[in-house]
């Protein structure tokens, strides 16, 4: 164990990426804004952090990411606007972002890769540990992970990384841990790491997702990082050294069993806004009924509704 517990108040969020994925929708548009259901991703993400304590955010970001700030900055014209029609609930909806947290703006410069994205935070953080969110990742606020790596922080020391057990033949979609079991049954110790490792040679299944909870030292490791998979510098790449050297580790992971969406990935994109619409008070209700008889319909079970226009219309 190398630093005493302190509490984690800073979360670092790299959205300087480009969203090739996404063409066109991302040519103008940030991938982090596009929405899910009705708010950017990336808001879901800096909520994560602020409900886990983390209101300092800074994002790292890049060419064509105005829109980001603008977003969880004021809107004069549009709050008075809406004030002036009386309309609380769009109101509050447009200053919910706003009132999230604390919110500060790094540029990466050259995109060198995640590693040196979280390097760009060093000067904003200082000496101590801090979260890395990934802004791909939506994490389910009902499952809360975050508030668990911060435990393990507190109760191990060192840096801690969030791990799903994946397909072995998604494996190299992923940073791949090397672990062994701890007396706590979610938390093993890792051993090793490798960034996107090729067929035959995962150590395991088990698959980093983009949820870190770091040491300070990590900075000192990426200064001496050499580019690696990608001829980018890796984070995984520091962190295996954290997890292998004599100081700055241990590295603990902590395999995470709730609801994750990537939403990085136009198929699970599209079924995590399927999913949290059909959570919404709101929303749900009507779209629930519409997509069980959209499915029934796709699948022959309800042959009297797939004339198409009907289907759109509210449920009786
Ligand atoms: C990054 C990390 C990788 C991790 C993944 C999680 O990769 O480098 O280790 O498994 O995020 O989403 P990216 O998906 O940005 O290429």
């Amino acid at each position: 164990m190398n630093s005493t517990p302190a509490r984690i108040t800073k979360a670092v969020i790299p959205v300087a990426g480009l969203g090739t994925r996404f063409l066109p929708a991302t040519k103008a548009t940030p991938k982090e804004m596009l929405p899910v259901v009705d708010k950017p991703a990336i808001q879901y993400v800096v909520e994560e952090a602020v409900s886990a304590g983390m209101s300092d955010v800074l994002m790292v970001t890049g060419r064509n990411k105005r829109p980001l700030e603008d977003h969880f900055d004021r809107n004069y014209e549009l709050e008075e606007t809406l004030r002036r029609k009386g309309d609380n609930d769009k109101l509050e909806r447009a200053c919910a972002p706003t009132d999230l947290g604390d919110i500060h703006y790094v540029r990466q410069g050259d995109p060198l890769g995640l590693g040196h994205a979280v390097l760009c935070a060093a000067p904003h953080v200082g000496h101590e540990p801090f979260a890395v969110l990934l802004g791909d990742d939506l994490i389910d606020p009902r499952d809360p992970l975050l508030s668990r790596m911060t435990e393990i922080r507190a109760q191990y020391g060192g840096s801690v990384v969030a791990l799903m057990e994946v397909d072995p033949g998604q494996i190299h979609l992923y940073g791949c841990a090397a672990v062994e079991r701890t007396a706590d049954g979610d938390t093993v110790r890792i051993t090793d790491l490798i960034e996107k490792p090729a067929p035959g040679e995962a150590p395991s299944n088990y698959a980093v997702i983009g949820r870190y909870v770091l040491d300070p030292e990590i900075f000192d490791v990426l200064r001496g990082t050499e580019p690696g998979r990608g001829g980018e510098i890796q984070l995984t790449d520091a962190l295996r050294e954290l997890s292998t050297g004599t100081t700055g580790g241990p590295v603990h992971g902590v395999v995470f069993s709730g609801r994750r969406y990537d939403t990085g990935d136009r198929a699970e994109y599209l079924r995590a806004t399927v999913r949290l619409a059909c959570e919404r008070k709101d929303l749900g209700p009507e779209f629930r009924s519409w997509l069980h008889a959209f499915v029934a319909a796709d699948t022959g079970g309800r042959p009297d509704i797939a004339a198409g226009p009907g289907l759109l219309r509210p449920a009786a």
